[in-house]
């Protein structure tokens, strides 16, 4: 179906605060031209015309933004679960990466990574790829060819890494530059962004590289901020000058409201108060920070400082796509930081989670993540008839139920990206 106007029927729920989510059993979600003009108990009469979808008992909720993944590392996730950050990268993540300079394993990998995200709840992404230009492009390609919305990055690498995954720093921007022109005017769906991989992979003189071609281009900006101990320390041997990591991007203008960067776990008052006041995306990924056991990022604290805030699978450091899991984890960390670390931070609620989900990481797109009128109508249809209860349930409580069960028996039985349904397939 092409981006049009027609109404979703069914029971539509949607976040309309941090603490709030609202549910209209039977209701029309009505989307004209792509966009929402609202949910309505009754349809009005000058919607009358257009084609309604009967969704019948199902469930419509918000589309998800997961605004932190890694392409290239979907082919490992799941394995070599038992090492912190640093150890990781370097026995695990880099030799997998490498692998890309290969295209025929890049188009293998690719295409399972693209085929998953597609079937998944995910409809907006901001993605990792590798420092390879044929395998992102590639990669891009796939993406564009899913139907979702998505932002990719070739990544930039030019120290601290291993011979077989590493670029001068004339070798990187010339690259960068050559992928810009090269996607330029490609794809209507899929735009690229500006990736340093992480302060220790890339030199002050890249970095400051990467800022020019960011400003020259008007391209957003992806990395990682604070996500492990070790890192912090290693970010403060090799930019003595900067007064905390995320100085160490700010200095070279990378931060901003058009940048996400991912964990911010162990950002202290002085980084927190720039993330702020630059409203740059912190991504929180929670299953990857207890996988690698990085820890528990204050998002309580981000949220209750009205920062701009958003989940990310962060695959392959979490090992799976789904959005659900990942707002299942983002509450139960909370509630370990808050039993363990400090109870001045409640946990998060399920509602929250929610609104993390669609509106906190949607909000990086534009309007999107919401079916407030005038928000770029992205939603899933659910079937949870395979979770079975004896129970009534009210519609957000079968909402509620599945994020923790949407492996169980959930299935996603349609869904939209800015008004275009996506061919869910088999
Ligand atoms: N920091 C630098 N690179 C990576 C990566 O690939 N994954 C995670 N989780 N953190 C990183
Ligand atoms: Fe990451």
């Amino acid at each position: 179906m092409d981006a049009t106007s027609f109404v979703l029927k069914g029971n539509v729920c949607y976040s309309v605060s941090p603490q709030e989510a609202s549910c209209t059993a039977g209701g029309y979600l009505v989307c004209v031209e792509g966009k929402s003009a609202g949910v309505f108990a009754e349809l009005p009469e000058r919607f009358a015309s257009l084609p309604v979808i009967d969704c019948g008992d199902q469930l419509i909720v918000p589309g998800m933004s997961d605004i932190h993944v890694h392409a290239p590392q979907y082919a490992f996730r799941g394995l070599g679960m038992d090492l912190e950050l640093i150890d990781w990268l370097n026995t695990r993540t880099f030799p997998e990466e490498a692998r890309y300079a290969d295209l025929a394993y890049a188009e293998r990998a690719y295409s399972i990574f693209a085929d998953d995200l597609r079937r998944s709840a995910t409809t907006r992404a901001v993605v990792f790829g590798t420092l390879h230009v044929p395998a992102t492009e590639l990669l891009m390609d796939k993406l564009e060819a899913t139907g979702l919305i998505t932002y990719v990055g070739k990544v930039n690498m030019d120290r601290n890494s291993p011979d077989s995954l590493v670029e001068t720093s004339e070798q990187s921007a010339e690259a960068t530059r050559t992928w810009i022109a090269d996607v330029a005017g490609r794809y209507e769906r899929t735009r690229p962004i500006i990736t340093p991989r992480f302060t220790p992979s890339v030199t002050d003189d890249l970095m400051a590289e990467l800022s020019r071609i960011r400003a020259e281009f008007d391209l957003p900006v992806q990395s990682h901020l604070s996500e492990n101990l070790s890192e912090v320390e290693w970010v403060h041997e090799l930019c003595p000058w900067s007064s905390c990591y995320g100085d160490a991007y700010d200095h070279f203008g990378m931060l901003g409201p058009a940048t996400v960067m991912a964990h911010c776990v162990y950002s202290d008052n002085e980084e927190t108060e720039l993330l702020r006041r630059t409203g740059t995306y912190v991504a929180h990924c929670p299953q990857s920070n207890a996988q690698l056991a990085s820890g528990i990022a204050p998002i309580r604290r981000y949220l209750d400082l009205g920062m701009n805030v958003g989940l990310g699978t962060d695959v392959a450091g979490g090992a799976d796509l789904s959005m659900f899991r990942c707002m299942a984890d983002a509450v139960a960390v909370s509630k370990l930081r808050w039993r363990l670390v400090d109870q001045e931070l409640a946990p998060l609620t399920t509602q929250e989670a929610l609104w993390l989900a669609t509106v906190g990481g949607g909000s990086f797109f534009g309007k999107v993540g919401s079916f407030a009128e005038g928000y770029e109508l992205d939603a899933l249809v659910l079937d949870d008839s395979g979770i079975r209860t004896p129970r009534e349930l009210s519609d957000w409580e079968r909402v509620e139920r599945y994020v923790y069960l949407a492996e169980e028996g959930g299935r996603i039985a349609r869904k939209f990206v800015a008004g275009r349904e996506v061919e869910l397939g088999a």
